[in-house]
């Protein structure tokens, strides 16, 4: 299936906004994406200003719209809606029976009203939009990571990647098209150090509660020629309910996968399934607006990859491969971790982008968000 915009092209000219690039111009940073859009009254927003935006969008994957304290759990699904009007039910879908064994059920709390926008964060939320009261956690790679820091670490300011993936069901449902995170209560700024701890010695300074994003563009611009032949004739196959299938699991120390010692659930294990419902997806997708090429998967999910149409059929092997291909793409230089200020909008193509969450948050660390997708009404464009 090939995916398409709803928005015509012509509208685009009509409208511009003013684009501040996000990225850093310090010497050696190679985030060649994001802008920051500063204030639109998104809810009042016409047809041409909002194709512009969808534009900025697509262009340059993240977009920080400011000033949207007020923006409304609704308003939110609304925006979200108008970037793939078909769509119908949150990324995830609705099935308390799968979310509650997945490893995302601690994650997200249904807005009542709105159950496609989630509350996330950190700390106790009294009496908001319709829930009495939430006792919020910021993920923490301590329950996650095979190795993780410890708390005197945590304590001198380090902390983690947590899990590198793209927003997406990857069973039955297809990938968001965008995602909106929008920032009510940020925590006290402070800095913070992530550790690779993957024998590079890397590291990245962030601000506390960051949220970090990678080019897929850029990581498919790295691979060799080899690579690049190699990644165009292989399919991803994903794991049947994959968020319940890696429950056991533990990642590696910088978040880009998972470490292989047989803890993922067998198949008689999971909720039922259908196979026809299991998701196999091209590792690399096409940008609908530039063609631009992006290496899009999400490791952590992936249980075979199909070569030529020729299953690996062996787990490790299959994450090697993918970690060989995706690991230059997160050096520090590539990675941008956006600072939160409270009222951010941050809107992001979640088919070109990967992402991940950043921090080691106190118990009175309070940190407030909405979020919000869709399963997109059709299958990524293939490149
Ligand atoms: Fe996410």
């Amino acid at each position: 299936m090939i995916a398409r915009l709803d928005v015509t092209p012509a509208l685009w000219s009509q409208t511009s906004l003013a684009l501040t690039p996000l990225a850093s111009s310090s010497a050696g940073s190679e985030v060649d994406f994001g802008v920051d859009v500063g204030e639109l009254d998104l809810e009042h927003l016409g047809e041409a200003p909002f194709a512009a935006l969808e534009r900025a969008v697509l262009t340059h994957q993240v977009v920080v719209v400011r000033g949207q304290e007020r923006l409304s759990p609704r308003a939110q699904l609304d925006l979200t809606r108008r970037f793939d009007p078909v769509a119908k039910t949150y990324g995830h879908g609705h099935r308390p029976d799968i979310m509650k064994r997945s490893v995302l059920v601690q994650d997200l709390v249904s807005i009542p009203d709105v159950p496609e926008v989630k509350l996330l964060g950190n700390g106790r939320v009294k009496d908001h939009e319709g829930l009495p009261e939430v006792d919020l956690r910021h993920p923490s790679h301590r329950s996650f990571h095979r190795e993780p820091l410890t708390e005197a670490q945590e304590a001198r300011g380090l902390t983690r990647f947590y899990r590198w993936h793209i927003d997406a069901a990857l069973y039955e449902l297809h990938p968001p098209r965008v995602t909106t995170l929008l920032a009510l209560e940020v925590p006290e700024p402070r800095r913070e150090t992530v550790v690779y701890d993957d024998g590079s010695g890397d590291t990245l300074e962030v601000q506390v509660g960051a949220t970090a994003f990678v080019s897929g563009a850029k990581a498919f611009d790295l691979l060799s020629p080899s690579q690049r032949a190699w990644a165009l004739k292989t399919e991803a196959r994903y794991a049947a309910h994959p968020y319940v299938w890696m429950r056991n699991a533990r990642a590696l120390p910088n978040g880009l996968g998972l470490v292989s010692e047989g803890r993922e659930l067998q198949r008689d294990e999971l909720p039922p399934f259908e196979v026809d419902k299991v998701m196999t997806l091209p590792l690399v997708w096409k940008n609908p607006l530039t063609g631009r090429r992006a290496l899009q998967v999400h490791a952590c999910c992936v249980e075979d990859l199909i070569v030529d149409g020729q299953p690996i059929g062996d787990l490790a092997e299959c994450r090697r491969l993918l970690y060989e291909l995706m690991r230059p793409a997160i050096a520090p230089s590539r990675v941008y971790a956006h600072p939160w200020r409270p009222g951010d909008l941050v809107i992001f193509h979640n088919r070109g982008l990967w992402h991940s969450v950043v921090g080691s948050l106190r118990p009175t660390d309070l940190r407030v968000y909405h979020q919000c997708n869709l399963a997109a009404s059709e299958a990524p464009l293939i490149a």
